[in-house]
């Protein structure tokens, strides 16, 4: 969406205060022992607390409040009675929720308890990517060349980055124009990000893979080439200068 009135801002900061909140809590409460599903359990009650409701939910029926992946999970992880969190897991959580006519999504990827499974090497590079991109976001700037900011740290650091996995834009449903920004230099999008709108950025930082595919379930999403992945993401205010990040408490940079 684009902003134009002060009530739309005001209804997309409070959106995104609900969401930030709900992802910053389950964060603090995922610990070795709980299951994914009594962690979706928390954060759907948070949303129904705020009066929100989950975007994933709503939007495409998805069996859950909020995406809980895994591991070699992805994204789009289903909570499961069945799946208890251990120490050193790589975890990502998504949230993304309607309140009063308005939406919002933000994500972070961290590690249960203790690294010993060294993944936060790949963490602190997804959020410094996020952090990079975003900081070069302004209206005029092209998207792809965002895209290419995030493949080129990506590189870097000896990361890939998933070409079928996007950003996007937010604010009156979940996924609206534009539809895809990519974590990689697309030079057919020739689309450029406008003052004033309200976009979804992502990171999608993988070990190996370079595409997501989709399970049996019909949701849950693992990489071509197995391996691991992060993402992080923020919803922002475009500007013509430092975008607002509507989502910035849920304290994914801490
Ligand atoms: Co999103
Ligand atoms: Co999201």
């Amino acid at each position: 969406m684009t902003i134009t009135k002060e009530y739309e801002l005001i209804g997309m900061q409070k959106a995104s205060q609900a969401v930030a909140y709900a992802l910053k809590e389950m964060r603090n409460y995922a610990k070795p022992g709980i299951s994914t599903k009594k962690l979706d359990d928390f954060g759907g009650q948070i949303l129904s607390d705020l009066g929100a409701k989950s975007a994933p939910y709503v939007t495409y029926g998805f069996p859950g409040f909020t995406c809980i992946s895994v591991n070699n999970e992805f994204c789009h992880g289903i909570p499961s009675h069945q799946k208890i969190l251990q120490e050193g897991d790589l975890i990502n959580i998504d949230v993304s929720a309607e309140l009063n006519g308005f939406w919002s999504d933000n994500g972070g990827s961290f590690v249960i308890g203790q690294d010993i499974n060294q993944h936060q090497k790949l963490i602190e590079a997804s959020k410094q990517i996020l952090h990079k991109a975003i900081y070069n976001i302004k209206g005029g700037v092209r998207i792809a060349d965002i895209g290419f900011v995030m493949e080129t740290e990506a590189k870097k650091r000896g990361y890939k980055v998933i070409k079928n996995l996007t950003g996007h834009g937010v604010g009156r449903s979940l996924h609206e124009e534009p539809h895809e920004i990519a974590n990689y230099k697309d030079r057919f999008n020739l689309t450029r990000f406008k003052k004033n709108s309200v976009v979804a950025i992502e990171t999608f930082i993988a070990t190996t893979s370079t595409y997501a595919e989709t399970l049996q379930d019909g949701w849950t999403m693992v990489g071509n080439k197995g391996g691991y992945m992060a993402q992080h993401e923020h919803t922002i205010v475009v500007t013509d200068h430092e975008p607002i990040i509507l989502t910035e408490m849920n304290g994914i940079w801490n």
